[in-house]
């Protein structure tokens, strides 16, 4: 028989308990910046070299940091299911732990992208991505992250694994930010759907639907019981 189809949306909130901050619930400011300062293609036009400071700090962050449990239970479920994991979270956190497939919704902060050819995309060697470094072309590379007002290339791939799923789970986000927000919709109404936070954000019109109030690493041993048993 073929293994089951699990297909798990991350949030920020699946790596807290490895030390990184969720974003919202606070005074929306990330680090002290306005969002927009920092994360969007008219911050970057504003003052690049702030927005590179930000996001090395916060790789300096990523990189002191390891997975925690939640990350590793969902990598050794792949060893019982054909497994998705769709994250919105920009850290590498799942690839530490083991998880072999990971679609980055908003991006990846220990990458480079060209700011000629969206294509061109490299890894950043340590912490620091400068001003000054260029791509091939001699294009200034920015962070590969997708900031606020563009587009996820990655939603329609996404939502197809989803569609596709025989179990949906959906670990610390806030559900605030769309498209993944909308990902819910787009699973099949007859498969079980999981969703795992100590706040669990409100959800209306979604079909066999389970809440599991625990933090990731709680809540992910639970669920491992529940599927495996
Ligand atoms: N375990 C699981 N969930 C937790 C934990 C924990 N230990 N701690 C907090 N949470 C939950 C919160 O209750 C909240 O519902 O994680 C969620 C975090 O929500 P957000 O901070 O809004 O993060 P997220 O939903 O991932 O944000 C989506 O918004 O700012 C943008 O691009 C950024 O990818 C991000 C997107």
């Amino acid at each position: 028989m073929s293994r089951q189809h699990l297909v798990v949306l991350t949030g920020a909130g699946i790596s807290a308990e490895s030390g990184i901050p969720t974003f919202r619930g606070s005074d929306g400011l990330w680090e002290g910046h306005d969002i927009y300062q920092v994360a969007s293609p008219e911050g970057w036009a504003a003052d690049p070299k702030l927005v590179l400071d930000f996001y090395n700090m916060r790789r300096e962050k990523v990189l002191e940091v390891a997975p925690n449990p939640g990350h590793h239970i969902l990598a050794e479920l792949e060893a019982h299911f054909h497994l998705d994991i769709i994250t919105q979270n920009i850290d590498d956190l799942h690839e530490r732990a083991g998880s072999t497939r990971i679609m980055h919704l908003h991006g990846e902060i220990r990458k480079a992208r060209s700011t000629c050819n969206p294509d061109w995309v490299q890894d950043i060697e340590g912490p620091h991505l400068n001003w000054g470094e260029v791509c091939p072309e001699g294009s200034q590379l920015r962070p590969h992250i997708v900031w606020f007002g563009e587009a996820v290339p990655l939603i329609e791939p996404a939502a197809a694994l989803v569609a596709a799923a025989d179990v949906f789970v959906v670990v610390g986000t806030s559900l605030n930010v769309y498209p993944a927000a909308g990902l819910f919709q787009v699973a099949r109404p007859e498969i079980p759907k999981y969703i795992i936070d100590p706040a669990v954000p409100e959800v209306t019109g979604v079909q066999n639907l389970t809440a599991i109030e625990e933090v990731g690493s709680r809540g992910l041993a639970q669920l491992r019981q529940l599927l495996l048993t």
